[in-house]
């Protein structure tokens, strides 16, 4: 093995570290008292302490049953943690674990995994699912993956904050251009090589890309409340019939968590109250309104290839980069990741994770969506379970890009795609607008 790092003993303690993140970030979510962890504070969410098994029985189907062969823990239990067995709405009426043993069964299938991973060969023939280490990167990246939907718990969850972080360090304001050109042609899409990324994001793949302007920085609180202001909300002109019939339907007039409190917008973030800060991307808004502000402001949203282009094509070289500041792993100066903070920073920081072409905070802050469907690449094959990707392909789900905030960079990377139908808006969900130029 040539490449330093695909060494087994890197693998082991990358595969070591990455769980071990994972856990602590588990355990800050889930130190509340008994009765917040098994009440559901929303009928679109799980109990936290649901999660919290959930993340241990998937450990244990892959890690210990897979990859190590051993016999069913608690075999009892499989079927109160399948997701697709009881909606999240019914599963706080289930006999779910209760927290101290939910805490102790997680526990325990860490200890025996830790034991797996330090006797773990990373390849052999038939081992593909071992293979770099992908097991244990794809255990790691589903409990970070629930660490982001128990944080969106949290945020949901009636009552005094109980969670608490830093704010970003201040920056100065950003002065550069508010969109750029993208050359038109081709790029690499996808990835065939990244150890730890998952099917829907392989294989890499050709994809031919028009010319297009896209936003150097999210769309921000105060660009959304312009929208609103200029009566957005209630112009037809603005939304897709499913967008009108919803927004309608609803009585939608702001992202999620705003109110009006006399002349100004306030938001509840995880227990507090603030006025809406203005150069702050946008979060909590549903593709719908996503679509509608960028139509109103003569615009569209990206589509998922323009998205990838802008993030990892340089055009220096035409190599796809692993993000838009190049292949090293995100560091704090790269992106507001890893629940470091609980909000996003203002529209514009980060210079240190720019694009090649200046585009800003495509990874971190907020979800970005996309104007394209959830669908599978030419050449996707299901690994190694069709439940994680697989059934959810077509148009019903609307794809999200570059993480949030709540996400670790264990489970965001330039080819990262996640999904979600297009009403939804409980998600740290943003977006950042494009067009095409006029011809000539
Ligand atoms: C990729 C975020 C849409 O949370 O439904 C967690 C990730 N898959 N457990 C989700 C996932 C199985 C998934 N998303
Ligand atoms: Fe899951």
């Amino acid at each position: 093995m040539t490449d330093p790092a695909l060494d087994p003993e890197t693998l082991r303690g990358r595969a070591f570290a990455a769980l071990t993140t994972a856990r602590e970030r588990t355990a800050l979510l889930t130190s509340v008292e008994d009765p917040e962890l098994t009440a559901q504070h929303s009928p679109l969410m799980s109990p936290l302490v649901w999660d919290l098994a959930h993340i241990g029985n998937q450990e244990e189907m892959w890690l210990l049953r897979a990859v190590a062969g051993r016999e069913a823990m608690r075999p009892e239990i499989d079927g109160l943690y399948d997701a697709f067995e009881h909606s999240r709405a019914e599963r706080p009426s289930l006999p779910l674990l209760p927290p101290a043993e939910a805490r102790k069964y997680a526990a325990e299938v860490r200890g025996r995994v830790v034991d797996v991973l330090e006797n773990a060969s990373f390849e052999g023939t038939g081992a593909r699912l071992t293979q770099a280490g992908f097991a244990f990167g794809m255990i790691a990246q589903h409990e970070q993956q629930h660490d982001e939907t128990m944080l969106i718990t949290h945020q949901l969850r009636r009552g005094p904050a109980v969670l608490h972080a830093p704010d970003p360090e201040p920056t100065p304001p950003f002065t550069g251009p508010a969109e750029v050109l993208v050359p038109g042609g081709p790029f690499t899409m996808g990835t065939s090589t990244e150890p730890w990324s998952l099917d829907n994001e392989r294989p890499a793949h050709r994809r031919e890309v028009a010319p297009f302007f896209i936003d150097t920085t999210p769309v921000t609180n105060a660009a959304y409340q312009a929208f609103i202001a200029d009566g957005g909300y209630d112009d037809p002109r603005w939304w897709t019939p499913d967008g009108w019939a919803h927004v309608r339907g609803h009585s939608l007039y702001a992202p999620l968590f705003w109110f009006r409190d006399g002349g100004q917008w306030l938001r509840r973030r995880f227990g507090v109250t603030e006025v809406v800060p203005p150069d702050e991307p946008v979060v909590h808004v549903c593709w719908y309104e996503a679509d509608a502000y960028a139509r109103w402001a003569g615009r569209r949203l990206p589509t998922e290839a323009e998205w990838e282009k802008a993030a990892r094509h340089d055009p220096a070289t035409d190599r796809s980069t692993r993000y838009p500041w190049g292949d090293a792993d995100p560091a704090p100066e790269h992106a507001n990741l890893g629940q470091r903070h609980l909000r996003p920073a203002p529209a514009g920081s980060y210079p240190a994770g720019e694009s090649p072409l200046g585009v800003r905070q495509l990874i971190g802050d907020v979800w970005e969506w996309t104007a394209s469907d959830f669908l599978p690449y030419p050449g996707f094959s299901m690994f190694p379970y069709k439940e994680y990707s697989e059934v959810f392909f077509g148009p019903e789900h609307k794809v999200l890009r570059g993480g949030s905030f709540a996400v670790d960079a264990v489970a965001c990377r330039g080819t990262f795609r996640n999904w979600d139908y297009p009403i939804r808006r409980q998600i740290f969900s943003g977006f950042r607008t494009a067009r095409t130029p006029e011809a000539v």
